[in-house]
């Protein structure tokens, strides 16, 4: 199997803080890849190195085989992605976002893709608000959208699950699982650690910027009874820490 993200002693300081410190980790095609670590470890730095929004300090990678420091639009053209921060802007209509979207990847027969995404995640009574109207969660439905309008062969999505309430969750659980069993690849980095360990086939953890673990989800559920425990043994807070 391809690595589709290879990343190699990567860094991003910002002044003295070392949001993330020589990691490196591939990313095999065709896995669902969680990206655990504690609040300020360096998830959504790692993120936004790989998607060519920041340049690194140190290090190298390559995201489906383009080197994210010399081509970082050619990455973005190439990936969806769902940023941690960011939502639709604020005077356009849910709709009317999409068709932008659609426009600037050059996107055919978006309208009946937006369609099945309003039907999908089920905000089609929506589609004609403004995105500043929208509620968060509805936002979210959006920019999770957009991510995948142009079925990309691999998406980072940052914390994209917080939001849904139970049944989106379900919905989109079962989504992403999907989009990997046709061979897509799936970047993710949550907090909800049991959507982790019901979704993900690989995962890694990061901690202050370092990488404590990464490896398939299977050899840490056989060793322990739940994600969580490892978790929290891997980042120092757990009762066999
Ligand atoms: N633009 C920036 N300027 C200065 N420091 C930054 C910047 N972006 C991130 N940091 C710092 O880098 C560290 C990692 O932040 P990051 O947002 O990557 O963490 P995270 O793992 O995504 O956290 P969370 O779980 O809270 O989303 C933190 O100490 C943060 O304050
Ligand atoms: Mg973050």
């Amino acid at each position: 199997m391809a690595a589709v993200i290879s990343a190699s002693q990567l860094s991003k300081y910002f002044g003295d803080v070392k949001a993330v410190d020589e990691v490196s980790l591939d990313v095999e095609e065709g896995s669902l890849f969680g990206l655990l670590g504690p609040n300020g470890s360096g998830k959504t730095t790692m993120i936004r190195v790989l998607t060519g929004q920041v340049k690194p300090t140190a290090g190298r990678a390559s995201v489906l085989g383009i080197d994210v420091v010399a081509h970082p639009v050619k990455v973005r053209e190439n990936i969806g992605i769902i940023p941690e921060q960011e939502t639709p802007p604020s005077f356009l209509t849910a709709e009317e976002y999409l068709a932008f979207v659609g426009k600037v990847r050059k996107i055919a027969g978006v309208k009946e893709k937006a369609d099945w995404w309003f039907e999908f995640l089920e905000f089609s009574e929506k589609r004609d608000v403004l995105c500043k109207d929208l509620s968060r969660g509805t936002r979210q439905k959006l920019m999770f959208a957009q991510a995948f309008l142009h079925h990309p062969p691999l998406a980072l999505i940052d914390e994209p699950l917080i939001n849904f309430d139970p049944v989106m969750q379900k919905t989109v659980k079962e989504y992403l699982k999907e989009y990997v069993r046709d061979g897509g690849t799936i970047f993710i980095s949550t907090h909800i650690l049991e959507i982790a360990e019901e979704i993900c086939s690989d995962v890694a953890i990061i901690h202050h910027g370092r990488l404590v673990h990464t490896g398939p989800v299977t050899a840490i559920l056989s060793r322990q009874r739940h994600l969580a425990d490892f978790f929290l043994d891997a980042v120092g807070k757990g009762s066999h820490a």
